[in-house]
């Protein structure tokens, strides 16, 4: 478990995450000009798994390690979400798993390597720790109603008090007072949050207001070069559609379609 400091941030803060190797998002984010966190997941599900990885260098965004970096770093097998073998994101994540392991070089995946677990940062007073998906774990999916106490709880136990947690990693934005602490999801820049819509999101905290905002970009492109890449599995429909593959991940008030028992 590797924790930094990043310190304070004056001004707007943008809080993102899931580039899932989407460089036409990435470029759109990369024109706002707010200073700029990343929770991780730079690599995933698109075409550019390098060209982001090389945008979020050249422009020193300091960003944590997501899952998929993890893994690629440690030259694994799969990407570490912990889909069920045999479930529909465990059988499209092959796929992309496999383009990013082909794409990426030794050096960027000795960068992902050197990629801090967890950061701690101050902005407008307070005490933000960043982590991937969840304090206990790495590749945890978090939902908007999922029970948070144990894991502040953990957070807390290793870098103090915070006044909230700023993740990503399950790929649907929220923002969720729990007792004295917030918890932000960022969701994802790079796939739509499986709502009907192309745009993306991310989190913006200005002051003591934090938003979601939405990433209009060009998804065509995006999707264009997933199909080039014979990445067409499902998830470059999402990039025009707004709606994921699969619900498999999803608990049942978050499908748009009823459980099939
Ligand atoms: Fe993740």
């Amino acid at each position: 478990m590797r924790v930094v400091d990043w310190g304070e941030f004056a001004g707007p803060l943008i809080v993102f995450g899931g580039v899932h190797s989407n460089r036409h998002a990435l470029d759109a984010l990369v024109a706002l000009p707010e200073a700029k966190v990343c929770t991780g997941d730079i690599v995933a599900y698109c075409a550019q798994p390098a060209a982001c990885v090389d945008l979020m260098r050249s422009e020193n965004i300091p960003t944590i390690a997501g899952n998929c970096e993890s893994q690629l770093a440690e030259n694994a097998l799969d990407c570490g979400c912990g889909f069920e073998d045999g479930t529909a994101c465990d059988l499209m994540s092959a796929r992309w798993y496999a383009h990013a392991n082909a794409v990426l070089n030794a050096e960027q995946r000795g960068w992902m390597g050197t990629l801090p677990d967890w950061a701690v940062l101050t902005h407008a007073g307070r005490r933000w720790l960043l982590v991937h998906g969840a304090p206990s774990a790495q590749n945890r999916f978090i939902w908007s109603m999922t029970d948070l106490q144990g894991e502040i709880a953990v957070a807390e136990a290793q870098v103090g008090p915070v006044d909230g947690i700023l993740a990503g990693h399950s790929g649907i934005p929220f923002v969720r007072e729990y007792g004295r602490h917030i918890w932000v999801n960022t969701g994802a820049i790079g796939m739509p949050a499986h709502d009907g819509r192309p745009d993306t999101s991310y989190a913006r905290l200005d002051g003591q207001q934090i938003t979601i905002e939405r990433l209009s970009y060009d998804h065509e492109g995006a999707r264009a070069m997933m199909v080039a890449a014979g990445l067409v599995q499902g998830y470059h429909n999402t990039l025009r559609s707004g709606w994921w593959p699969s619900e498999d991940i999803l608990p049942d008030t978050l499908r748009a379609q009823p459980r099939v028992a």
